[in-house]
């Protein structure tokens, strides 16, 4: 399937125009109670959800109109140890109900930022307390979960690092947070956020991509060096497949949980929305020059999101480091494959798929079931899992796009894709299953409350791939 965006090659033809990816139209309780963690000390941390200003493009364009935490894009990164509790008080001075939902920490059900479900929406000029101890330690994500097509895609996301209780030896720790906008040709964002069509395709796939929220010319490294990379893709809908040039990039960690280190397939490093990967890079270039960082996921469609720039000094070493370099696991509990109990999830709709669009404006569905919007009071679940018990689910993809799946509040192993065994049975809480494709995930119903399960591209999610899991 070729999914049209305007043209990335010149990267700076992207704001040439603003053109549609389809022909035609362009139309637009009683909550768990937080059990607040009193016996240590929380690290705090303040963020305000408003409106804000900033540069995305450049000084050769206007600033772009955006929402935000903290007046930044992406918003402030939030770094915090493994195991130490954290505080974190959410303002909202936004004209609009917000939450924020903290993607892969396992973090009690009352802390989990979804309206109507787990908490009550933050109303404007409200604030809510965040309070939880981050388990693993990894590459997490947060992001609104009310009016998430607007907020997140006006820029509402930031990077919540949990750092490992040893240093892990690298000589930087640099993290890219990628961003996907549709902006006009004077970089304001462009309008029809949920245009109907659209959400039965792609979803919003943008024209600009941004890293730390500007569009990047270079990246300063320097000969030698060894880096960990931390990807984080915040996008709408974009799917991403990263190629350093002239470099091997090793991955460490996916979705925050750690591997056996590995190069990528072809070289490529796939991340769909919400995804994270950890890489390795040890600097084997030449000081002084220039390597392009190319995403190529659309096919005739790749475009370069920067240039890894050399400084003209000595190598940092004479040697580069040829010991792989893996991180220690995370206390996730391993699933019992030969008690699991398995669940065939179906993923429904969409255009040119089975079904087509239903009639009540949702677009998808997951085994005939479709929960729309941000999350739904009263909403009843697809599944009810036993609390403590493993469980094996596969994800049928039987439409003709690409859907990265979301599970809240868990990690899961990906077992296998078409039947074919994962290397390494990967952690993970965002698999990206490809059309018509089928894959085996598994992990221990360990959390109590109702989980959201849905797809990351964030059209498909309000039109209908969503679902609750109940663990009880
Ligand atoms: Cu990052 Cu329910 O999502
Ligand atoms: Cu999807």
């Amino acid at each position: 399937m070729t999914i049209i965006v305007p043209s990335a090659t010149s990267r700076r033809a992207f704001l040439a125009g603003i053109t549609g990816l389809m022909s035609g139209s362009m139309v637009p309780a009683g909550f768990p109670r937080a059990s607040a963690d009193s016996s240590k000390a929380a690290k705090g941390f303040r963020l305000t959800a408003a409106p804000g200003r900033v540069s995305l493009v450049g000084k050769s364009h206007p600033d772009t109109d955006v929402w935000c935490y903290d007046g930044r894009v992406p918003g402030p990164e939030i770094r915090v140890r493994q195991g130490e509790p954290v505080r974190i008080v959410i303002e909202n001075n936004l004209a609009e109900d917000t939450t924020v939902h903290w993607h892969g920490i396992r973090l009690p059900i009352a802390m989990d930022g979804v309206p109507g479900i787990s908490q009550p929406p933050i109303r404007p000029g409200k604030s809510f307390v965040y309070e939880f101890t981050p388990p693993d330690a990894g590459t997490f994500w947060y992001h609104p979960h009310a009016d998430s097509l607007q907020q997140l895609g006006r820029g509402m996301a930031g990077a919540l690092i949990v750092g490992e209780p040893e240093p892990v030896p690298v000589d930087r720790d640099v993290l890219w947070v990628l961003s996907d906008w549709r902006l006009t040709s004077d970089a304001q964002i462009a309008s029809g956020f949920g245009n109907g069509m659209e959400a039965a395709m792609s979803g919003r796939v943008g024209n600009t991509v941004t890293l730390n929220g500007i569009v990047s010319d270079e990246e300063p490294v320097r000969a030698g060096e060894r880096i960990r990379l931390r990807l984080v893709n915040s996008s709408l809908a974009r799917i991403m497949a990263l190629r350093f040039d002239g470099h091997h990039p090793v991955i460490i960690a996916i979705d925050g949980q750690p591997c056996d280190p590995h190069e990528p397939d072809g070289g490529r490093i796939l991340l769909g929305p919400a995804m994270r990967v950890d890489v390795v890079l040890d600097m084997q270039g030449d000081p002084g020059r220039r390597y392009q960082v190319i995403d190529d996921f659309y096919d005739g469609l790749s475009y370069w999101l920067t240039q890894l720039a050399y400084d003209g000094g000595p190598p940092l070493r004479a040697h580069l480091l040829d010991q792989p370099l893996a991180l220690p696991r995370n206390p996730v509990p391993e699933p019992d494959l030969t008690t699991a109990q398995r669940y065939a999830l179906h993923l429904q709709g969409g255009m040119m798929g089975m079904g087509g669009m239903t009639g009540d404006g949702a677009s998808w569905a997951i085994n005939g079931m479709s929960m729309t919007g941000d999350g739904q009071t009263g909403m009843s679940p697809l599944l009810t899992l036993q609390l403590g018990r493993s469980y094996i689910l596969t994800l049928h993809n039987d439409t003709a796009w690409w859907h990265p799946m979301h599970l809240h509040g868990h990690s899961f192993r990906v077992l296998s894709r078409n039947g074919a065994l994962v290397p390494d049975r990967q952690w993970a809480d965002t698999v990206l299953v490809p059309s018509k494709e089928a894959v085996d995930i598994a992990f221990v119903a360990d959390n109590p409350g109702d989980w959201m399960l849905h797809c990351h591209v964030t059209d498909h999610q309000v039109s209908g791939m969503m679902a609750i899991l109940r663990i009880a």
